[in-house]
């Protein structure tokens, strides 16, 4: 479902400036939904150079974040991209940097949600990750204070399976008969928010192997890993129990079988 972006006044905020421009182009033609800041009744934004002034660590590395381009500058305030997640921090500096007077995203996605929409309705298909109960969290995942903000992209040293296999160490490896697909990563065969089919996969049948193993297939024949596979049963899928049911690796046998 796209949802056509909702511009509010508040966007007014960042200034009707050149990239500001640019990003509602994207937004017009990636149909992405980029919506607006969360709000703080009575508070009025302030710029990134107040939040530095006390926020000196949070602050140090966020000109290489992703999120730094987000909020163009307004000529009086300057960069203003602290507070696209934060919501305005006029309230907060002025009782010198009180709880409660800014929002802190914690575990929460409402601040995210506010302008990817559409990523609220990703963690609610069937199969998801449980970002809305706290479970999970956006950063676990992403980065919203420094460099790319998918961890494991961009100039890191890490990779976005590491960021994944943090959590699910069976997945982790190594193996013995390791499977080349995960050199793509885990996205290669999960999609990462939230998928229809089960175990957040990219496809809910043999499909999946297929879009990389049927080379060579002619009708009648399904080739795949230089065999002919159209007598197997169509009922199930390539890992099912006593085929390749060990998909992220094996240790006893480089069919990928536990
Ligand atoms: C005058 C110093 C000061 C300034 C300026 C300042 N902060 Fe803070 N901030 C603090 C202090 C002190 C805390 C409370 C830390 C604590 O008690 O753990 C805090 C807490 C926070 C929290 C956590 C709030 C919570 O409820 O847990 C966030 C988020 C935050 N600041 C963001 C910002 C942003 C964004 C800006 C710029 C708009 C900013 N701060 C400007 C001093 C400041
Ligand atoms: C993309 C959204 C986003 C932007 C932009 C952003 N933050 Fe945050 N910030 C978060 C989230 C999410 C958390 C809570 C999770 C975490 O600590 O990583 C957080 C937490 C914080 C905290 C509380 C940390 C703590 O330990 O309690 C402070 C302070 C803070 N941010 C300051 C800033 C400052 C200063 C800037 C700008 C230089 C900034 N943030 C820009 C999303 C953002
Ligand atoms: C004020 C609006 C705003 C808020 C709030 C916001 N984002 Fe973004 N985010 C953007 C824009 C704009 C982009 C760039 C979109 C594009 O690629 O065209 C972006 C890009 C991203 C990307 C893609 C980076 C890439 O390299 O492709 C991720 C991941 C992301 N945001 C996660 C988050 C998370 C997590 C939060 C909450 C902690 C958050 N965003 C909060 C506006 C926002
Ligand atoms: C389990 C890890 C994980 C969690 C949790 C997660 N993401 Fe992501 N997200 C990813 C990965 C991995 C990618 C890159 C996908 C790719 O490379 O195909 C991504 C991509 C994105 C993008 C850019 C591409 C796109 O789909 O538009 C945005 C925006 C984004 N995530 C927002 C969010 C928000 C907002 C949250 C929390 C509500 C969130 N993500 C939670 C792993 C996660
Ligand atoms: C912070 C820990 C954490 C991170 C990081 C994480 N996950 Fe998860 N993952 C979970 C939790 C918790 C569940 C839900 C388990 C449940 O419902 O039993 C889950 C569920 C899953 C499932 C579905 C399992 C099932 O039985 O239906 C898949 C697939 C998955 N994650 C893949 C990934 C991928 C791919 C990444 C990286 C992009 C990733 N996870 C990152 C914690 C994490
Ligand atoms: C070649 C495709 C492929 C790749 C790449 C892949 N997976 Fe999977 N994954 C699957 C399939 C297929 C299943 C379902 C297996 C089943 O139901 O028995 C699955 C299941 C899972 C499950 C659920 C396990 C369970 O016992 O229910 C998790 C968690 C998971 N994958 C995480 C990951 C992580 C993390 C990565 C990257 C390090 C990854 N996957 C890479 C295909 C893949
Ligand atoms: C992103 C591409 C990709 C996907 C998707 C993929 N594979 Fe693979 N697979 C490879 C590559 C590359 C190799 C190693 C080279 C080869 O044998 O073709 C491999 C090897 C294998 C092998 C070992 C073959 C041997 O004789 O050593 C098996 C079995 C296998 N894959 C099964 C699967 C199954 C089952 C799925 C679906 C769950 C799947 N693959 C999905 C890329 C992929």
């Amino acid at each position: 479902m796209n949802i056509r972006p909702r511009w509010t006044k508040n966007i007014l905020i960042f200034g009707g400036t050149a990239l500001w421009g640019l990003l509602l182009i994207s937004c017009v033609v990636t149909n992405r939904t980029v919506v607006a800041p969360p709000k703080i009744a009575g508070a009025e934004f302030v710029g990134n150079k107040e939040c530095a002034q006390c926020h000196e660590d949070t602050s140090k590395h966020f000109g290489s974040a992703t999120h730094a381009k987000v909020a163009v500058a307004d000529p009086k305030l300057g960069d203003t991209s602290c507070e696209a997640c934060h919501g305005p921090g006029s309230l907060h500096v002025k009782a010198g940097g009180s709880k409660g007077t800014i929002i802190n995203p914690d575990k929460s996605p409402e601040s995210c949600f506010q302008c990817h929409l559409d990523k609220r309705g990703e963690f609610q298909l069937p199969s998801a990750h449980p970002v809305t109960t706290g479970h999970v969290t956006c950063t676990d995942c992403h980065e919203p204070h420094a460099g790319n903000a998918i961890k494991g992209s961009g100039a890191s040293l890490h990779t976005q399976s590491e960021s994944c296999t943090e959590c699910h160490t069976a997945q982790k490896g190594p193996f013995i008969f390791k499977h080349n697909a995960m050199k793509e990563g885990c996205v290669a065969c999960h999609k990462p928010h939230g998928s229809v089919n089960e175990k957040m996969l990219t496809a809910p049948d043999s499909n999946l192997c297929l879009q990389c193993h049927a080379t060579g297939s002619s009708p009648g024949r399904l080739m795949a890993g230089g065999r002919d596979h159209a007598g197997n049963p169509v009922n199930g899928t390539c890992w099912v129990a006593g085929c390749h049911e060990a998909v992220h690796g094996s240790n006893v046998s480089h069919a990928l079988r536990f």
